[in-house]
C-alpha cells in the first residue's frame, strides 16, 4: 500500500511493542512515528513475561529496558519520531524531569520527550527547547493547557513541539473529546503553525477520520485501529463525513490570547492529575 496522496496528517502508532511497529509498517507501507508512555511500556510482551515470572525490574533495569525498546522502534522508523515519556508524579521537580528528558533524548536520534502539562513539565519543556531538544506535551485536556504549551515553547521550530490532547479519556467522561482537537487547531491557526497537534487517546476509526478532516497534524492510534485502517485500504474522510458525536456533550470554544505569559494560564484539570497518577502507578508497578 502507498500513502494516500491527500493525507496530510502524519500517522503514528501508539505502542510500546516494536513487533507492532513491524506489523504496521508491513501493512500500511509507511509509518510516520510512534508514541510510548509508562503504561504502554508495562504492556510490552517481554515486560509482561518478566512480571508473570515474578521478576520485577530494578530502577536501572527498567530504564535500560525502555531504552532498548525505543532503540528498536527508532531503527524501524529512522525518519520518523519516537516519543519517550519521563517519569513524573505530582512531586517530581522541573530539574528531575529535565534530567530524565536530557538522558532519554540521547538514547535515539529521533526522540520527542514527553512531559506532562503541569508547571514543572512546562518549565522542563522550556529548558529542553533552549537546549535544542524536541518535546511532546502530554495529558492535554483543555484549550488553556494547549495555549500554555504554545506560549512556553516560543522560539522553537516547526516539528520540535507536539501537544497531545487526549480524546478518548474526555469521551469516557461524556465530553466530546474531538471538540478539543477542533478548538486547538482553530486557536493555533490564529498564531503560527509551530506547535503540532497530535490527536492521542484514540479509540475508534471515527476518531481517526475526524482528526484527519479537522487537519490534526498527527494522529497516534493503537495497533488494533491502525490495523483496521490498513485492512480497509486507508480510507480518508470525504467532504460528506460527519463525526458521530452521539450523546457526547459539546465542549465550548474559548477565546484565548496566545501571547499571554504562560504562567497566567489555568493549567489545572482533574484528568491531568489522574493521568499523572496512572502513569506513575503503572511505572512503579514494574519496579521492585
Ligand atoms: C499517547 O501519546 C498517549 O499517551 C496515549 O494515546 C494515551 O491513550 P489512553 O488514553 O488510551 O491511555
Amino acid at each position: 500500500m502507498i500513502r494516500p496522496q491527500n493525507l496530510k496528517t502524519k500517522i503514528f502508532l501508539d505502542s510500546g511493542d516494536p513487533n507492532e511497529t513491524r506489523e504496521i509498517i508491513k501493512l500500511l507501507g509507511f509509518l510516520d512515528g510512534q508514541t510510548t508512555n509508562p503504561t504502554l511500556i508495562g504492556k510490552n510482551p517481554e515486560a509482561q513475561k518478566r512480571l508473570a515470572e515474578g521478576k520485577k525490574f530494578t530502577k536501572e533495569e527498567i530504564y535500560d529496558f525502555y531504552r532498548g525498546v525505543v532503540k528498536e522502534i527508532s531503527a524501524l522508523i529512522p525518519n520518523g519520531s519516537v516519543s519517550i515519556e519521563v517519569y513524573a508524579d505530582k512531586s517530581t521537580s522541573t530539574d528531575e524531569m529535565f534530567t530524565q528528558g536530557k538522558e532519554m533524548f540521547s538514547w535515539i536520534p529521533n526522540a520527542h520527550i514527553k512531559y506532562p502539562i503541569t508547571t514543572a513539565g512546562l518549565e522542563a519543556a522550556e529548558r529542553s527547547i533552549k537546549a535544542g531538544m524536541r518535546v511532546n506535551m502530554t495529558l492535554c485536556f483543555t484549550q488553556e493547557q494547549a495555549a500554555a504549551v504554545y506560549a512556553t515553547t516560543r522560539g522553537a521550530n516547526k516539528g520540535e513541539v507536539f501537544v497531545s490532547p487526549f480524546v478518548g479519556r474526555l469521551d469516557d467522561k461524556g465530553k466530546n473529546g474531538m471538540d478539543l482537537i477542533k478548538h486547538i487547531v482553530k486557536m493555533y491557526a490564529s498564531g503560527d503553525d509551530r506547535v503540532e497537534v497530535l490527536s492521542a487517546s484514540v479509540r475508534s476509526m471515527a476518531h481517526v477520520l475526524y482528526a484527519i478532516q479537522l487537519g490534526s497534524d498527527i494522529i497516534t492510534a493503537p495497533f488494533k485501529i491502525l490495523k483496521a485502517w490498513g485492512e480497509q485500504s486507508l480510507p480518508i474522510p470525504g467532504d460528506d463525513f460527519v463525526y458521530p458525536a452521539k450523546e457526547l456533550q459539546a465542549i465550548p470554544y474559548q477565546k484565548i490570547d496566545l501571547l499571554k505569559d504562560w504562567k497566567k494560564f489555568n493549567l489545572a484539570y482533574e484528568l491531568t492529575d489522574k493521568g499523572l497518577e496512572r502513569f506513575a502507578d503503572d511505572w512503579n508497578a514494574l519496579i521492585m
